[in-house]
């Protein structure tokens, strides 16, 4: 507790209360606020005391939070990290201060894999290749295909690996062709605002590929305010299936979800519990998950949590 940190080795209340310290991306999208919220719920639910910070989509705000949480002695670091490179100093400061670490959501290209503990975190890569693969078969006899498409945030673990499982799924198909290329940050805003500069751009757009169900759907405001019909004219996938993403599937606006699970909560509070008892996890742990087509959307859409 509070009065005794080096005894405790935690910030506040409960004596026996692990205390983690929390470093999220930001608000940039529905995907990210249901993570949230998953994570403050099951931290109270597996009575982990809970520092939490926004870093508004910036690094060094990460870092700055990271850094606070070493000074108060936390018992353990939890973070998803924003961009992909640039965190060993920050880590080799935890490690120094013997706090554990967590990745959640995103991965550290480090190569030093013992600046953390583990991983938990969806397949990012597989994710764009499934996405690749519907547009395969979906796109069988078409002449020529052409995608333009909304990257996540630059430098992100999710850009970086849906882009690359995407072009590797559509490689020897010969048909289709990314046209167009650019990041739209994961929000809604700025999938729009990249949408609308594509539809003066590029003459003949057949597919949008966005990163995630935010730029999608921004993408559709963007067609529909050109007098195109998303879904028709232009076929969209996107990655996430949020709730306002299944529901834009179901209207048939957009043509296909790969799944991406935001609700990491009670495996990050697991995970955590082992390694401030000092048990071996783990240096990877996968998060299952699923895709949807414009049926299955409306099928489930009802039971959607976020
Ligand atoms: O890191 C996961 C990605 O971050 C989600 O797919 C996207 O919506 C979020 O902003």
């Amino acid at each position: 507790g509070g009065d005794a940190p080096a005894a405790g080795g935690g910030a506040g209340g409960d004596d026996d209360a692990i205390v983690m310290g929390f470093a999220q991306v930001g608000a940039e999208s529905g995907w990210r606020t249901a993570n949230t919220a998953s994570i403050q719920q099951a931290a109270e639910e597996a009575g982990v005391e809970l520092q939490f910070s926004d870093a508004q989509q910036r690094q060094e705000n990460q870092i700055q939070a990271i850094r606070s949480y070493i000074q108060q002695q936390v018992d353990v670091i939890a973070f998803s990290p924003v961009v992909e490179t640039g965190w060993d100093t920050v880590l080799q400061e935890a490690k120094r201060a013997q706090i554990p670490v967590i990745l959640t959501d995103r991965a550290v290209d480090s190569q030093d894999d013992t600046l953390y503990e583990t991983f938990l975190g969806s397949d990012f890569v597989l994710e764009g290749e499934k996405a690749g693969e519907w547009l395969v078969e979906n796109t069988q006899g078409e002449d020529q295909v052409n995608v333009v498409e909304l990257q996540g945030t630059t430098g992100a673990a999710p850009a970086i690996d849906r882009k690359e499982g995407f072009e590797s799924a559509i490689a020897d198909a010969g048909n289709i062709e990314i046209v167009a290329s650019q990041t739209g940050d994961f929000t809604r805003s700025g999938g729009r605002e990249v949408m609308e500069a594509f539809l003066q751009s590029q003459p003949d757009i057949d597919v949008v590929y966005a990163h995630n169900d935010d730029m999608g759907l921004g993408a559709i405001e963007a067609i529909e305010a050109a007098g195109k019909v998303p879904g028709q004219d232009i076929r969209i996938i996107t990655v996430d299936a949020v709730k306002d993403g299944m529901t834009a599937l179901s209207e048939g606006k957009i043509n296909f979800i790969v799944e991406c699970n935001p609700l990491l909560g009670d495996q990050l509070m697991e995970l955590a519990e082992q390694v401030v008892a000092g048990e071996e996890v783990e240096k990877r742990v996968l998060v299952e998950e699923s895709t949807f087509t414009q049926e299955q959307a409306a099928e489930v859409l009802a039971d959607r949590q976020y």
